[in-house]
């Protein structure tokens, strides 16, 4: 039942706040501002590594989990696409522990990439959506997505419920390492527990972002750029774009503009960069800088800070609340999907049941 929505996609996009929650409450003690001890098949303090594997939206979602957990628990992580990881014969210590991604825990690559760690003696975790489905199954513990039946093919309320799992874990992970203090725990806690209300204040912002998917529904391709959690989050821009929009959409890690894609730059190619005012958020302004110098139109996704620092005229401003580092890629998810979602709607494609995919992918 899509409700008072006309998709099941926008249905699940609002629902985010209201999910976040119930997965952050399972992992997180609001009242002691504190992380949960988990029942898990290994120590973090043991680990020498973790391997993360997932495919699509799921590995995206890993990819920014490997920022939090080498951040703040100093824990090296592999984040893999599932589809490499079962047959690249990694080498894995015996101090490491996988970790596998999946909102539909069917995924035939994750499952094989599962069943190698199987082999090789590993404990093994499964942050899955599904209950019940095969990964959970086969997997030694599963660490629950709480993000209730996602219904839309492209996954939008799965993924920030995986990152706030992940950023969870990690605070865990730092709190069991000794690299995160009792007092800093107590902060880290706080900040993630901010983030349904923060991506409620987001979605109040579908008017204007409903305005530059007019403006982006005219291009034919589009760049993301991101620096640190960003640019997983500018892949998964550029993700959503294409597998709804069809629009042909390619996510950058920003620094990498001038070692090649620059060449594309030009008054028919937008390129949306995700720059929270961080601490490296002067670089970024300087590859806006360069795509500027070279006709490129740029959409902005920054908050308040960063829109007055930013010296660059963009083509759109989307200004988001100045939020906590801890939970920029849960908040920084919310307009890269509304734009995806309004840009489909006014391209006047299924924006449910996109052309040639499926929810479940359960062959290679
Ligand atoms: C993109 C999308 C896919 C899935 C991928 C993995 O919006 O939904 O990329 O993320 O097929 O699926 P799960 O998470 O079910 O393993």
């Amino acid at each position: 039942d899509k409700g008072n929505h006309r998709h099941f996609m926008e249905k699940e996009i609002h629902e985010q706040p209201e999910v976040i929650s119930h997965t952050l409450a399972h992992y997180l003690d609001f009242v002691e501002g504190t992380t949960r001890a988990l029942d898990l098949p290994f120590e973090f303090k043991n680990l020498d590594r973790i391997a993360l594997s997932a495919c699509g939206t799921a590995f995206l979602a890993s990819s920014i989990g490997k920022y939090w957990f080498e951040r703040l628990a100093r824990l090296p992580v592999d984040a893999d696409i599932a589809s490499e990881f079962r047959y690249r014969e990694m080498p894995l210590s015996k101090n490491s522990a996988a970790l596998f991604v999946s909102q539909s825990g069917e995924t035939a690559d994750t499952l094989a990439s599962l069943r190698y760690c199987r082999r090789e003696g590993i404990p093994i975790g499964a942050i899955v959506n599904v209950r019940g489905s095969t990964i959970a199954r086969e997997a030694d513990v599963t660490l629950p997505t709480l993000a209730g039946p996602e219904i839309g093919v492209a996954s939008t309320k799965a993924f920030t419920c995986q990152l706030s799992v992940l950023a969870s874990l990690a605070v865990r992970a730092g709190v069991e390492r000794g690299t995160i203090s009792p007092e800093q725990e107590r902060v880290l806690v706080r900040h993630l527990a901010e983030a349904p209300r923060y991506a409620s204040q987001v979605l109040k912002l579908e008017s204007q972002i409903e305005a530059v998917a007019h403006e982006l529904a005219r291009y034919r391709h589009v760049l993301y750029l991101g620096r640190d959690t960003n640019y997983p989050l500018a892949m998964e821009g550029a993700l959503k774009l294409k597998e709804i929009s069809y629009i042909h959409a390619e996510g950058y890690a920003a620094g990498e503009l001038k070692h090649g894609p620059i060449a594309l730059i030009d008054e028919k190619m937008p390129v949306i960069v995700i720059a929270p005012h961080d601490r490296i958020f002067e670089k970024t302004v300087s590859n806006m800088q360069e795509v500027a110098a070279r006709g490129g139109k740029i959409i902005l996704i920054t908050d308040k800070k960063g829109a007055e620092h930013a010296t660059i005229n963009a083509m759109e401003t989307i200004v988001l609340p100045d939020v906590p580092e801890i939970i920029t890629p849960i908040i920084y998810s919310l307009p890269i999907q509304m734009l995806a979602y309004f840009t489909a709607v006014v391209m006047g494609t299924d924006v449910d049941q996109p052309r040639n995919l499926a929810k479940s992918v359960t062959v290679e």
